[in-house]
């Protein structure tokens, strides 16, 4: 382990990729201060949880905080880098009555942090965590960067708006921001409500699992830890002002994804399909010449590895939850 001494902060820590970043960065001998509101999207044990690894760490602190109240001066005054992963994600949730919690915590959270960050002598980045959401249905595929963002859930729209704030930030006050587009990240600690979780969980629970539309959809799934290494190559390489497309280097469609989890878990699931969405793009794919090229960025974990240790992950905890009677145990490796 690198001795380190500078102090990071992660804005979302209790979160999926959060605290898996939180926990790298500790890992290289960071100081890490990372900030939770717990919102109520989903279970606040859930995020207790995916805390374990870092709570007993004399590196780590945790200060339970909403973004928009907090007082960010004395904080930033020592913080060389600060990861903003906090956001109310969920592309489908995105409509009606709770699209008022999506402008407040990303677009108003958002331009609180850039605020706070013009006035921190020692900032030398802020990486932001962005969606492959901007682009809806992308006019390419692969999307390069360059193409014109024109989401089609309300969520990329504040997604959108953010991207806008870090870009005038920089640009009038060189705020030094790196916007980062993940595209579907999963793996181990990922969100209950989205894909994988519900699919996994209720294969465990032999129940259906619900497929929006045909099930044709594709997605360029992006495994956590690559997540995680583009936000370190993000920090080593500084390119205020970029964007970059972070992926997982394969478009898969859902139904294949639900192909390989019945090899994985060693059953058959039963697929009920239901309507398509509004909000869900029909494809993503990443383009990451850009990523690749002034990041050093290769994803390295591909679909079936990384379906198989999320697989792992959900097993083990159901087992602390309910004991082992229920659940279906991985059967081999997929690549
Ligand atoms: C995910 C995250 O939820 C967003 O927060 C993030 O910003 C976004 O990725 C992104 O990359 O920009 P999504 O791609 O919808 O959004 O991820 P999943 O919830 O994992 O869904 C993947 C696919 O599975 C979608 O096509 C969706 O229609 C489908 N799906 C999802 C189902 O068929 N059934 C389900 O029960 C859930």
């Amino acid at each position: 382990m690198s001795v380190n001494p500078s102090q990071v902060i992660v804005t979302g820590v209790a979160g999926f990729v959060g605290s898996h970043l939180a926990e790298r960065l500790v890992d290289e001998g960071y100081q890490v201060v990372g900030i939770d509101c717990f919102t109520d999207y989903y279970p606040r044990a859930i995020k207790e949880a995916n805390l374990n690894g870092l709570l007993g760490s004399s590196q780590f602190q945790l200060i339970e905080a909403d973004i928009v109240e907090l007082d960010w001066a004395p904080l930033l005054a020592g913080t060389e880098y600060l990861f903003h992963q906090a956001a109310q994600a969920g592309v489908r949730g995105s409509w009606g009555d709770s699209f008022g919690i999506y402008v407040r915590n990303n677009v108003l959270a958002t331009q609180h942090l850039l605020e706070a960050a013009r006035q921190a002598p020692l900032l030398k980045g802020l990486i932001f965590a962005s969606s492959s959401s901007v682009y809806g249905e992308a006019e390419a595929l692969p999307t390069p960067e360059d193409v014109i963002p024109r989401p089609v859930s309300p969520y990329g729209v504040t997604k959108v708006a953010c991207e806008h704030l870090c870009r005038v930030y920089h640009q009038s006050y060189d705020v030094p921001v790196v916007t980062l587009r993940y595209f579907t990240a999963y793996g181990p600690r990922q969100r209950p409500d989205m894909a994988f979780c519900r699919f996994i969980s209720a294969m465990q629970r032999d129940e259906a699992v619900t497929i929006y539309g045909d099930g044709e959809q594709t997605r360029d799934f992006t495994y956590v830890s690559d997540i995680v290494q583009a936000n370190m190559l993000a920090m080593e390489h500084p390119h205020a002002g970029q964007v970059f497309n972070i992926g997982g280097g394969v478009r898969v469609s859902v139904n294949a994804v639900i192909d390989l989890l019945e090899q994985i878990v060693g059953k058959p699931a039963r697929r009920s399909y239901v309507s398509r969405q509004k909000g869900d793009a029909a494809h993503t794919s990443a383009d990451v010449t850009r990523a690749r090229k002034l990041l050093g960025y290769e994803p390295r974990v591909g679909i079936g590895e990384g379906l198989r240790r999320q697989v792992e992950w959900l097993v083990a905890a159901a087992q602390q939850r309910c004991g082992p009677k229920h659940v279906g145990r991985p059967q081999r490796s997929v690549h």
